[in-house]
């Protein structure tokens, strides 16, 4: 048992509609140790996001359990960090009104929250940026910012949705080696959801693979190397070794759930 951490114990999740019902866990077992960066990698449509949605208090499991820091996650929202697949940035309020939004929801007091904010927009390379507007922001800043907001919830426990997902390959590595920066000085204990096998090897102290759904856990792998990791490590033989383990699991996933469809 992990009480600081995170535990989910054959979470199950059927999304039922009018017309249909969609299996989208199928008996997760996960488990995250305080101040460890576990990540889970699986196909689109596959369950990622709504295991996030469940922990972050939004969606209730219709079987199973998750805890967070050993409290029951459902209905919850305050316990987590949580950063959602799209960013979110409110249109009408500058960068820093943006940053604070968060913390401000969990109840820190506004002057409070944008002080904090303000130390660190230089850390998240946003210094200068203050008080422009989301839409004069690259799509590099504009992750950071979201970033930067989920970091000042107060809360050791974050989940990232795939937090660099509409990014180039470059913007992307320099966002990877940016965010190992950024958890040296403050410490989280972090869920990374993502589609990327080698963006979870370089993030990772462990990576779960998923099946397409009704996502069920594969695989899961240690991650060995020594943090933070360097962006030379993606072409060492042992990172390349580990990454086609991870490639061959996915693929042995794929070929025993049901076809992979689009998320919602
Ligand atoms: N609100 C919803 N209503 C009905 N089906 C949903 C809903 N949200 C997600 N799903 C379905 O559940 C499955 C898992 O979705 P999701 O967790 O978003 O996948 P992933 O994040 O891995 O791409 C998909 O088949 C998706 O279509
Ligand atoms: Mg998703």
């Amino acid at each position: 048992m992990q009480a600081e951490g995170i535990e989910l114990h054959r979470l199950s999740h059927v999304f039922t509609t009018r017309r249909q019902s969609v299996a989208a866990l199928d008996g997760v077992d996960l488990s995250v140790a305080a101040g460890r960066f576990v990540s889970v990698v699986g196909p689109s449509g596959c369950g990622k996001s709504t295991i996030l949605r469940i922990l972050a208090g939004l969606l209730v499991p219709t079987a199973g359990e998750a805890l967070v820091r050993g409290e029951t996650a459902s209905g919850r929202p305050g316990l987590v960090a949580y950063m959602p697949q799209k960013d979110l940035l409110l249109p009408w309020r500058r960068a820093l009104a943006n940053a604070s939004l968060g913390a401000e929801i969990a109840g820190v007091p506004t002057r409070d929250a944008r002080r904090r904010a303000l130390e660190l927009f230089g850390a998240f390379g946003l210094s200068g940026f203050e008080h422009s507007w989301p839409v004069q922001l690259s799509g590099g800043m504009r992750q950071r910012l979201a970033l930067l907001r989920t970091f000042l919830i107060p809360s050791p426990v974050m989940l990232l949705d795939e937090p660099f997902g509409a990014l180039d390959a470059i913007t992307r590595r320099q966002m990877q080696q940016w965010l190992q920066q950024v958890l040296a000085r403050e410490s989280r204990t972090v869920l990374l959801v993502t589609h990327d096998v080698e963006e979870a090897l370089v993030l990772s102290d462990e990576v779960y693979v998923m099946s397409p759904r009704p996502g069920r856990m594969a695989a899961r792998v240690a991650v060995p190397f020594e943090r933070p990791r360097q962006p030379g490590l993606v072409t060492a033989p042992a990172f390349v070794a580990l990454k086609a383990d991870l490639l061959a699991a996915l693929d042995a996933g794929a070929s025993s759930g049901s076809p992979c469809e689009p998320a919602v």
